[in-house]
């Protein structure tokens, strides 16, 4: 892969967030560069160093009733050398979604040998290992992990870190093109392979999503929600630095990857505000404005952007949940600590303006959990590994 170097990063405290990076060549051949030939403007990166990233890597694909053809799709594009974790949030009734997805999935794993975990968001029995590890925050009153996109993705971090992976990638499952969902986790492994293994999260920017527009294709760049999210993050930064800024590129990032010892260490918000609130929780934690427990700047987190080539192209899940996601991804910033007045006059101004917030309604507070650092995870191996063995999706084996 050729790729851009970053050519700016904004700081603030321990936090880097660097300029997007663009994508030059997917593939730039298997060995490095002969000396002299990479330019300081862009670098190559080896296919073999990037394997040897994948190999560590586990990919969490979030499911919830999505169609099987789109989730064959998406294990198609992930490459061999990762580790799947599917969680699923399918209904079990009246018809057994969560069956199909498991039967396609195993006879998917028959013909590639890829190594899949596939496991229920309900599971009782993973209710019941958050319940051992002192992690009851995220069940619900019958003992189960509560509904959700973040919900699963911490089921699949914890699952990964237990599986003994570096790092871990989201990718949605509901994603038309198997190239583009390839694309976006090679960009994960280049991500790292640059920024060294500590600390470092990895977002991919949809270089561009396709729609019709008066009977002809459009490449649009931004969706609503990113366009909203972006510029609240944004004005954020700016304020504590004091330079305006249009660093943040990536504030909606669904397709995203951390070190599992950042993934561990990070906060979550509930359902889809989870990735602009990956930026909140780590500018409160490291951003050096508030005494923390995090007080020493020189461990750098540094968040990584990166321009994908393929366009993104997804289901269409209608204009409700786009104003639920832009209402929560500006609820993450407008409640965070950070957030001076005058910005969340702005954000309540743009809310009430565009027909997002109904007179006498106010913003509410999305809900949040503690970091899984927490979590004891010899406890909740115990009781998790068991389903995750019932589960692996390997040649001949039922899942
Ligand atoms: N396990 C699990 N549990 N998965 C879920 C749940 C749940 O409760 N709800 C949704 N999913 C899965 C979906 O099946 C899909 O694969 C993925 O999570 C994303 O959900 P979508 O409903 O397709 O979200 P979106 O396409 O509108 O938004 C995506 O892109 C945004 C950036 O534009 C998401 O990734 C957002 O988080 C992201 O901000
Ligand atoms: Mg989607």
């Amino acid at each position: 892969m050729r790729i851009e170097i970053p050519r700016e990063f904004d700081r603030l405290g321990a936090v880097r967030i660097y300029g997007l990076q663009k994508i030059y060549e997917l593939d730039a051949g298997p060995g490095p560069e002969a000396p002299g030939s990479d330019d300081a403007i862009v670098r190559s990166l080896p296919a073999d160093a990037l394997y040897g990233v994948q190999r560590e890597m586990a990919i969490v694909v979030p499911v919830r009733s999505e169609r099987l053809k789109l989730i064959e799709g998406v294990l198609v594009g992930i490459p061999n050398s990762c580790l799947v974790i599917v969680v699923s949030n399918s209904p079990r009734e009246p018809i057994d979604r969560f069956f199909l997805e498991q039967e396609s999935i195993a006879n998917f794993c028959r013909f590639t040998h890829k190594q899949v975990v596939i496991v229920h968001q309900k599971d009782p029995a993973i209710g019941a290992a958050f319940a051992a590890g002192g992690y009851p925050e995220l069940l619900d009153d019958t003992g189960c992990v509560r509904n959700g996109k973040a919900e699963g993705m911490m089921i699949g971090t914890v699952l990964a870190r237990m599986m003994g992976r570096r790092y871990v990638g989201f990718v949605d499952s509901d994603n038309y093109f198997p190239g583009a969902v390839n694309e976006y986790v090679r960009e994960y492994a280049a991500g790292f392979l640059i920024n060294g293994g500590a600390h470092t999260l990895v977002r991919i920017s949809w270089h561009s999503k396709p729609k019709i527009v008066e009977q002809s294709l459009y490449f649009a760049k931004w969706g609503r929600s990113s366009r909203h999210c972006n510029h609240a993050l944004n004005r954020l930064l700016s304020h504590h630095t004091g330079f305006e800024t249009e660093i943040v590129k990536t504030g909606n990032a669904g397709e995203h990857a951390l070190t599992l010892d950042l993934a561990m260490s990070i906060r979550y918000a509930t359902g889809y505000a989870v990735e602009p609130f990956h930026y909140i929780d780590l500018l409160e934690q490291y951003g050096g404005v508030f005494p923390t427990e995090h007080g020493d700047m020189r461990h750098l987190i540094r968040i990584c952007q990166i321009e994908s080539r393929n366009p993104h192209f997804h289901e269409n899940k209608g204009e409700d949940h786009i104003a639920d996601m832009i209402r929560g991804s500006l609820s993450t910033v407008y409640h965070s600590r950070l957030c001076p007045p005058s910005l969340q006059q702005e954000i309540d101004a743009e809310l009430r303006q565009s027909g997002l917030l109904k007179e006498g309604e106010t913003l509410q507070p999305v809900h949040t959990y503690p970091s899984l650092e927490r979590l004891d995870l010899a406890k909740f191996t115990a009781i998790a590994q068991e389903v995750v063995e019932r589960r692996v999706g390997a040649p001949g084996s039922p899942a």
